[in-house]
């Protein structure tokens, strides 16, 4: 069983509300990483952040991914950080990867005040700043396309990511 368009990216991308649509249009389910582990911990993201750390959200993030990408079918999107797992980057390899693309007035203005993700605590701007300066060349190398989302719509981001592929 393999995801049919797994969507990775920053926060602020619009991987969730693009999977909802894309799940739609296609008549199959969208799954999220981020929800996996919430469901399976019992606690929010922010609150394992805040309580138990970072690595181990990732280390409960990687098993959320490969459990996943083995076991769904519908569409998939991955959590900001999920590809900075080596690992999980090679577990990738051989599947359809939509990287959505988002510059930082874009992701700025989407996530708002940045509640619930704990990566934004302090200035979200400069935070996206880093985050987005870091990770752009791992979604790149990651993805098997490249989807602009800046200034768009998750409607218009969905059509165009169903045109592509
Ligand atoms: C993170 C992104 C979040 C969530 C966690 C860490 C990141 O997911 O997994 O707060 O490292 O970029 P979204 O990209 O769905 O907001």
């Amino acid at each position: 069983m393999s995801p049919r368009v797994v969507l990775i990216g920053p926060m602020g991308a619009g991987k969730t509300t693009v999977a909802r649509l894309l799940a739609d249009s296609w008549g199959v389910t969208a799954r999220d990483t981020d929800d996996d582990v919430e469901t399976a911990d019992g606690r929010e993201v922010s609150e394992i952040f805040v309580d138990s750390g970072e690595a181990h959200f990732r280390a409960l993030e990687s098993a959320a991914v490969a459990d996943a990408l083995a076991t769904h079918d519908g569409v998939l999107s991955l959590g900001g950080g999920a590809v900075l797992d080596p690992e999980t980057r090679t577990l990738l390899e051989g599947h359809t990867v939509v990287f959505l693309r988002v510059g930082l007035a874009d992701a700025v203005k989407r996530v708002g005040l940045g509640i619930g993700r704990p990566l934004l605590l302090g200035n979200v701007r400069s935070r996206i700043k880093a985050l987005l300066d870091e990770r752009t060349p791992i979604y790149e190398a990651a993805a098997t396309h490249v989807v602009d989302t800046d200034g768009r719509t998750p409607d218009e981001v969905a059509a165009e990511v169903v045109a592509r592929l």
